[in-house]
């Protein structure tokens, strides 16, 4: 009998699995593809690396402006292939050496729940007084007719192309299509977006999308917003644009970037009774199913589908059920868009706290305010925007678009973590000269705003 069994080895598993051994419990981690799951694999690492490709030939095309003369730049897929093969390996061996460290058992294998403290593995039986659940999601299949055209990719397969592609349609303006807009649109592919409503980067700040959305547009990308996609011929998209005009478009291919679908068939829920919908497995603030001793973290329980969101609910889970005391918290898990620029959020939007009823300040800055980012940057403004409680000031959201507020976003996350104010954040001493100081910047025009 072990003392956990984790079934899935992306980001909320493995780090589970791995928390658990470094509490000296028996673990064993199952994983019928490959370790590190979506993220690593098919997801956020292949990406990034795509897009720092795409954002070098920009540059090397905008060098001249930094007073550095490039000859004509061209981009080598099957070596950016290569490259992203390499990263992952290299994060993949890390992966591999902290379970060995931790001295976690990785099954290969797909699981099946089998009971309450049992699941099938390949034929064999294994058991563990819990359970955790981390079998990720897949791209979602919108139920547009001809989607299983050929023509048609998804972020896995986007991965693979070996050539630039001359036109490239993609259904969907979230987080998959507007990283992948910025990416065939920087290495010289013709993008259109096709977004059912009616404005980009759904859950993000207003402003925020907004200003994305005209970047983008200005940047060559054409996007079409409250648009319906209704078929799919082979290479062509027939659609209803925003007016309510029909037409039609033909690319070398099209991207479904409709959003994800938790992993809930085949693991054996409904006959051990775990409570679950294709909308994913209902858990707690501590993971905790309906069945004891299964629990369930990441994009399989729907609620935050996000790898660093799944790493704190699986380590929050195995706390939770070897008596450490711990919960989730969602009021500040920050978000990026590594589209071109990149969006970064943390906390409250304005509209939720418009339809939340509650007083609000802010403040939005230019980031070029801050002497780093003029430095980095030739045409580039991108935004902060700093939102506070109308009568002590603390901080509820901070929204930003930009290069580089990826990484001083968890700043504003800490803030918010620590119900700081406006007074208090403004004391912090931000070093100088970074990007992060139009955070600084955005807080103490806040601070300024009348209540
Ligand atoms: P998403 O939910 O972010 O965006 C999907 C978009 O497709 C929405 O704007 C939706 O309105 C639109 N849509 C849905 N059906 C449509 C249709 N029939 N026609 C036109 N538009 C349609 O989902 P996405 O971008 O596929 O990403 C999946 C998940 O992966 C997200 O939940 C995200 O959190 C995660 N992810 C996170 C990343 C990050 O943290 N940087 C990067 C990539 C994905």
């Amino acid at each position: 009998m072990l003392d956990l069994i984790v079934i899935g080895a992306g980001p909320g598993g493995y780090e589970a699995a791995a928390h658990a051994g470094s509490l000296g419990k028996r673990v064993a981690l199952i994983e019928k593809a490959e370790l590190g799951g979506t993220c690593l694999n098919v997801g956020c690492i292949p990406a990034k690396t795509f897009l720092r490709s795409s954002r070098l030939f920009r540059e090397c095309k905008e060098a001249a402006s930094f007073g550095v003369i490039v000859d004509t730049p061209s981009i080598d897929m099957p070596a950016l292939l290569a490259r992203k093969e390499n990263v992952v390996g290299t994060l993949k061996r890390g992966v591999s050496g902290l379970l060995r460290n931790t001295g976690v058992d990785v099954l290969q294998g797909t699981a099946r729940l089998i009971g309450r403290n049992a699941v099938e593995v390949e034929g064999e039986r294994h058991e563990a007084n819990n359970i955790l659940i981390a079998s990720g999601s897949r791209p979602a299949v919108p139920p547009i007719p001809g989607i299983n055209s050929e023509r048609v990719l998804d972020s896995t397969s986007a991965f693979e192309l070996t050539e630039v592609p001359e036109r490239m349609a993609i259904i969907g303006g979230g987080y998959i299509g507007l990283e992948f807009a910025s990416f065939f649109g920087e290495i010289g592919t013709d993008v259109t977006v096709y977004e059912a409503l009616p404005r980009i980067a759904s859950g993000c700040d207003g402003d925020i999308a907004d200003e994305l959305l005209k970047i983008l547009r200005r940047g060559g990308i054409e996007i079409h917003l409250a648009c319906t996609v209704l078929r799919i011929d082979g290479d062509t998209l027939h659609f209803v644009d925003g007016s309510g005009a029909k037409d039609s478009d033909s690319a070398s291919y099209i991207l479904n970037a409709t959003g994800r679908a938790p992993l809930v068939a085949e693991l054996g829920l409904e006959e051990v009774g775990v409570d679950a919908t294709s909308l994913g497995i209902r858990v707690d603030d501590q993971g905790r199913t309906n069945v004891p001793n299964i629990w369930a973290c990441g994009d399989v329980t729907g609620k935050h589908m996000l790898a660093h969101a799944a790493v704190r609910e699986g380590i929050v889970a195995v706390n939770s059920m070897f008596g450490r005391p711990d919960h989730m918290r969602y009021d500040a898990i920050p978000a990026v868009i590594y589209s071109h620029p990149e969006v970064a959020m943390v906390g409250k939007t304005e509209e939720e706290l418009k339809a939340a009823g509650i007083a609000y300040k802010k403040a939005v800055v230019p980031m070029n305010l801050a002497g780093r980012f003029l430095v980095e940057h030739v045409k580039e403004t991108g935004l902060v925007k700093v939102l506070a409680g109308a009568k002590y000031g603390e901080i509820l959201g901070v929204h930003a678009i930009g290069d580089m507020s990826s990484e001083f976003i968890v700043a504003a996350g800490a803030m918010i973590e620590a119900e700081m104010t406006l007074a208090q954040a403004a004391e912090i001493i931000f070093p100088h000269p970074t990007v992060a100081e139009a955070l600084r910047a955005a807080i103490l025009k806040a601070q300024e705003q009348p209540a």
